[in-house]
């Protein structure tokens, strides 16, 4: 049982100097499971230091993959698409990501797997995963579409499917199934969500074509490993982006940040919103593309988020939501449903803890309307176990009038155990 710590965040004036951000979450889970799946050695330099990235390694490790840890470098000894079978279940923690994205490849071994995670993890929906895997020829047990998954793994066929749900995760685990499958498969999402999947596969090795919302992957390929340098978690730095915006005063500096096209819609919508966001030294990294951000805080206008945005932004919602109160004209958030089973009920604790700062709040099944112009005082706040609730709040709480208390705000620590110490060595107060 994991202790709860309670942290303290006291207003702030302004937010200045320079962060760079550990290796982003979503890149750093594909190139685990991809490193451990291809032939020859992979260096990952600034992988994740959030825990759910060290879930993923650990299940790696349990399906028989080496690596070592250096510091923010792991190097792994590839395995081939071959995994072993794992003597103990695979512990994906709090880790989504780690449950379906690996549950693709568990799924084509010829041993059967079980997946296991922790309280919050267990009361996620996978039917989403185990509906496609199952028509590739997986066996899957669940308790009624939740962890714990037992996957007795098979020799795959190839799938044509349709995802009724736009999820990223769910589109990587069938590519990483089609790779292990025989024949060609095809995923179609209903929105484009984000290409790290395909990015990462193809930066290993394997050839994928896309054409509109299809991906299209050839089993049988073989990957090769390789030395990368994961950029800055964009959905980290979000955070201080957000931070930044609550004070016109603030310069922030960003260097090596992911900015992927299909990440980056957050860097629109806080230009859109006034604040002053600058983009040097734009290149190219396996695929993926990353910059150095100047950012100077402005007075923030409000929008409205829907509709294809909502996908694009559902892991900054959280903070957008958590600063709409300050900003002039409030933030409306529509077509976001999918935020009520992420880590937790995101809706549902956005609202909770606005009011709780003396936010007028507004919750819909899908979204919420959150007023401009509102005046919140500090309180004492749950983080509901959720990493990115714990961030959205110490944000919200940099502008308060008064101190708030994050209670259970380890769970920061799912994506970015240094972010109280990062945020803290920012603020000027
Ligand atoms: C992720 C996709 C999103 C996101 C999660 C990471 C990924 O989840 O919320 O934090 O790395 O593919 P869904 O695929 O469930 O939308």
């Amino acid at each position: 049982m994991k202790t709860e710590t309670a942290t303290t965040v006291r207003p702030a004036r302004n937010l200045r100097g320079s962060v760079s951000l550990p290796g982003d979450k979503s890149i750093s889970h594909r190139y685990a499971m991809l490193a451990g799946i291809a032939e020859g050695a992979s260096r990952l330099e600034n992988y994740s230091t959030g825990a759910d990235c060290a879930s993923t390694l650990g299940c790696m490790r349990s399906l028989g993959v080496l690596w070592e840890r250096k510091d923010n470098v792991i190097e792994v000894q590839g395995h081939g698409l071959a995994l072993t079978a794992p003597a103990r279940p695979l512990d994906c923690g709090n880790s989504g990501s780690t449950m379906r994205m690996l549950s693709g490849i568990v799924a084509g071994q010829n041993f059967t797997s079980e997946m296991v995670g922790d309280e919050w993890l267990s009361r996620r929906p996978m039917e989403r995963v185990i509906k496609p895997l199952t028509a590739m020829g997986a066996q899957i047990e669940s308790r009624e579409g939740k962890p714990p998954l037992r996957i007795m793994g098979a020799g795959l066929k190839a799938l044509d499917y349709k995802m009724p749900v736009a999820s990223a995760q769910v589109k990587t685990c069938l590519l990483f199934a089609g790779l292990l499958a025989e024949g060609e498969t095809c995923v179609e999402e209903p929105m484009r969500t984000r290409d790290h999947g395909e990015v990462a596969l193809h930066a290993f090795g394997a050839q994928l074509q896309r054409h509109r919302n299809q991906v299209r992957i050839r089993g049988g390929q073989k990957l090769r490993g390789m030395e990368a340098r994961i950029p800055g978690d964009l959905s980290g730095a979000a955070f201080f982006l957000c931070a930044a915006a609550l004070f016109p005063g603030s310069q922030l500096t960003i260097p090596h940040l992911l900015m992927s096209p299909t990440r980056a819609r957050l860097l629109d919508v806080l230009m859109q919103m006034g604040l002053h966001i600058s983009v040097t030294q734009v290149e190219e990294v396996h695929g993926e593309m990353v910059g150095s951000l100047q950012v100077e805080g402005a007075r923030l206008k409000g929008t409205t988020i829907a509709g294809a945005d909502s996908a694009a932004l559902i892991d900054e919602i959280p903070v957008l939501a958590a600063i709409a109160p300050y900003t002039e004209h409030g933030i409306e958030v529509r077509d976001a449903k999918e935020l009520r089973v992420k880590e937790s009920d995101r809706i549902a604790a956005i609202a909770t803890n606005l009011r709780l700062m003396g936010a007028q709040v507004e919750e819909h099944e899908d979204g919420l309307t959150i007023r401009g112009g509102q005046t919140l005082r500090g309180a004492e706040l749950d983080s509901f176990g959720d990493h990115r609730i714990a961030m959205a709040f110490a944000v919200a709480a940099l502008r308060a009038r008064g101190e708030t208390l994050i209670r259970g705000a380890e769970a920061a620590a799912i994506s970015y155990p240094a972010f109280f110490e990062t945020l803290e060595a920012l603020v000027e107060g």
